[in-house]
C-alpha cells in the first residue's frame, strides 16, 4: 500500500492507496464501536462495493444511506436526506461519515459531515479515477443550487482517504478518460517529469494495469497535495489547478451541462490554453502538439465543436466566476511542467486560439 501524507497543519490526513483496501479491516476504519458511522453512497455503487466496505468496518455501530445517482442529484434536498438520516441515527458529535462513491457523492457526504453539529468526521472513499486524483485532495464540499455549480459549500478535510484501485475496474470508459483529463492537468501545470512518464505509460494506464493506475494516482495525488498545502484556501498557487477550466466551463455551459463529462471539457479547454501559450509565445511551438497526443491517448476530445460561436464562448468566459473584472486571468503554460496566472491575453489572442481549437480536427 502506498500513501500520500497532505500537510495542513492540524488537518492534516493520510491518503491510502492500494488494492484490496475494501474488505480488510484497515486501520483508519477502525470506529470505536461506541460511535456511528454513516456510509453514504448512491444506487450504482453500493450494490457492488457498499457489503465490502461495511466488512472493513466490523465493530462499529453502522448504518448507511443509498442515494440516487447522478450530479442532478447534488442538492439541498439530498444533503438534507444525509441530515435526516443522522438526526435519525442520533448521530452525536463523535459519528462519522463515510463517503463511498465518486465525487458527488463525496462533496455532498463531505458538506453533511462539515455541516452537521458544526462538523464531525468524514472518511472519503473514492471510487471515481477523477475523484481519486481530484476531489480526494482539498477539503472542497458542497452542493449545486438551481442557479450555479457548487454555490453552497464549505471547507471540511477529511480525516483519511482510501483509495482501493480495484473499484476502477468497474468504472465505465468515458468516466475514466474523464479522469485522467485532470492528472494531465496537473503533470502540464508542474511535474514535467511526470507527463513524460504518463507518455511512456499511456498504453498500460488505459489497460489499466494495477501498478501504472498506482504510481498515477499516487504521483498526482502528492502533486495536488503540495498545492494544496501552500494554498490551502485558494488564494494564490491553487489557481493552477484551474488550467484549461475557464474555457472548459463555457464549453459545459453553452452545451447545457449534457454533452461533456467535466474532464473532457477540460480536455479541449486545455488545448486552448496551451494553444493561446504558443500564440503568445509563452511557449515553444509544438507544446499543444504534444499535450494533444497524450490526450488523444487517452481518448479525450480535443477540438472545440464548429457549431459553437467564438463570441459565445467568450460571452460566458466573462460571466465565469474565475474570471476576474474585464481582464481574463487564464492559466497558460511557459514549457511542460510549468503553469502560470496570465492576465494579460485579450479578447482577439483568446478568440485565435479558440479558431485554431476549432480548426485543428
Ligand atoms: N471536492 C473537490 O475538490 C472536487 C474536485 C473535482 C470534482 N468535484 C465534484 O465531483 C463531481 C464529479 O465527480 P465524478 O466525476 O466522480 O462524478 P460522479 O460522482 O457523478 O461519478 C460518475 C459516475 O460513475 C459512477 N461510479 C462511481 N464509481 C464507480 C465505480 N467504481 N464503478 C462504476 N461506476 C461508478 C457514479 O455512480 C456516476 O454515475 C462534480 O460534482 C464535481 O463538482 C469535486
Ligand atoms: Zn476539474
Amino acid at each position: 500500500m502506498q500513501t500520500v501524507r497532505v500537510d495542513l497543519a492540524e488537518r492534516s490526513y493520510t491518503v491510502y492507496i492500494g488494492s484490496d483496501i475494501l474488505g480488510n479491516q484497515h486501520p483508519s476504519l477502525d470506529i470505536s464501536s461506541d460511535s456511528a458511522a454513516l456510509i453514504v453512497s448512491n444506487e450504482t455503487v453500493a450494490p457492488i462495493y457498499l457489503d465490502a466496505l461495511t466488512k472493513s468496518l466490523a465493530g462499529a455501530d453502522i448504518h448507511s444511506l443509498v442515494l440516487p445517482d447522478g450530479e442532478s442529484f447534488k442538492t439541498e434536498e439530498t444533503w438534507s436526506k444525509i441530515i435526516d438520516k443522522l438526526v435519525g441515527i442520533r448521530a452525536t458529535r463523535d459519528a462519522t461519515i463515510i463517503t463511498l462513491g465518486g465525487g458527488v457523492i463525496g462533496d455532498m457526504g463531505g458538506y453533511a459531515a462539515a455541516s452537521y453539529m458544526r462538523g464531525i468526521s468524514f472518511i472519503q472513499v473514492p471510487t471515481t479515477l477523477l475523484s481519486q486524483v481530484d476531489a480526494s485532495v482539498g477539503g472542497k464540499t458542497g452542493f449545486n443550487h438551481p442557479q450555479g455549480k457548487n454555490l453552497i459549500g464549505a471547507f471540511h478535510q477529511p480525516n483519511a482517504v482510501l483509495v482501493d484501485i480495484e473499484t476502477l475496474k468497474t468504472l465505465p470508459e468515458r468516466e475514466f478518460s474523464a479522469g485522467l483529463a485532470e492528472v494531465v492537468k496537473i503533470a502540464a501545470i508542474r511535474d514535467a517529469k511526470f507527463l513524460d512518464w504518463l507518455e511512456s505509460h499511456a498504453a498500460a494506464i488505459m489497460a489499466r494495469d494495477p501498478e501504472a493506475l498506482t504510481s498515477m494516482i499516487k504521483r498526482s495525488i502528492a502533486n495536488k497535495a503540495d498545492v494544496v498545502a501552500e494554498d490551502e484556501r485558494e488564494s494564490g498557487v491553487r489557481a493552477l489547478l484551474n488550467f484549461g477550466h475557464s474555457f472548459a466551463h463555457a464549453l459545459e455551459t453553452l452545451t447545457g451541462y449534457k454533452q461533456y463529462l467535466h474532464g473532457e471539457a477540460v480536455a479541449t479547454g486545455m488545448m486552448v490554453a496551451s494553444r493561446l501559450s504558443e500564440l503568445r509565445g509563452f511557449c515553444e511551438p509544438g507544446f499543444s502538439d504534444r499535450l494533444g497526443k497524450l490526450l488523444h491517448l487517452f481518448d479525450l476530445p480535443l477540438d472545440v465543436p464548429g457549431s459553437l460561436q467564438i463570441d459565445d464562448i467568450l460571452e460566458t468566459m466573462k460571466l465565469d466566476k474565475k474570471v476576474i473584472a474585464g481582464s481574463a486571468r487564464l492559466i497558460l503554460i511557459k514549457s511542460a511542467g510549468h503553469g502560470f496566472i496570465d492576465s494579460s491575453s485579450d479578447k482577439q489572442q483568446i478568440a485565435a486560439a479558440i479558431t485554431a481549437s476549432q480548426n485543428n480536427s
